[in-house]
């Protein structure tokens, strides 16, 4: 399937970084982990937060996010079809891969945009494949974020050594505060 190389072992170095980066920030939180596909960062947050809600369109990956937590909510649907909130914390977004694949979300972009004009979390975190980062739409998207009122907190590459077992394992990470 297209989205198996994120369950490589080499991958997990991202989940475990950005579970570092949100772990004092999740208690009492909402937060939206935006096309989630089997929730993989679900397992690594304290269980503090007040909502997790994740969406996705594939129905088996909804399935397996479900078999992590009976609490969070998990909904089979479109990014630019999902349920409306009563507030947003923390909006994650792992796995940008920069519109490379065709199989990526052809909303997802305005999704991001329009689900931090309409809430303003207080935290944004985008994880992407470096390679195709570094030349494209994920730092125009950060850009925008920018100039709408967030600093980048923190912006990080992951480099798998010595043992890669697949291109994308070259991994990018921003972490995003708006600026109060
Ligand atoms: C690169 S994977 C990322 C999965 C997960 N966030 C992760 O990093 O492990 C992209 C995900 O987007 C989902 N997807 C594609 N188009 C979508 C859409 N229009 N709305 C919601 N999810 C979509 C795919 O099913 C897939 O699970």
């Amino acid at each position: 399937m297209t989205w198996e190389y994120l369950r490589t072992p080499e991958l997990a170095g991202r989940l475990l970084l950005i579970a570092g980066w949100l772990g004092t920030r999740v208690a009492g939180a909402t937060i939206l982990d935006l096309n989630c596909g089997w929730a993989p960062l679900l397992p690594l947050l304290p269980d503090t937060w007040q909502r997790y809600v994740g969406n996705d369109i594939c129905q088996q990956f909804i399935a397996e996010a479900r078999r992590q937590s009976v609490r969070a909510e998990l909904y089979v649907c479109a990014d630019d079809d999902l349920p409306t909130l009563d507030r947003l914390d923390i909006l994650v977004c792992l796995g940008y891969a920069c519109g490379v694949s065709a199989a990526e979300s052809e909303s997802l972009e305005r999704s991001i945009k329009r689900l931090v004009a309409r809430y303003r979390p207080s935290a944004v975190v985008l994880e992407a494949w470096a390679q195709v980062a570094a030349s494209s739409r994920l730092l125009d998207l950060v850009q925008t974020l920018q100039l709408g009122g967030y600093v980048v907190a923190g912006a990080w590459s992951l480099l798998t050594w010595p043992a890669v077992t697949t291109p994308q394992s070259l991994r990018v990470i921003f972490f995003l505060e708006v600026n109060s």
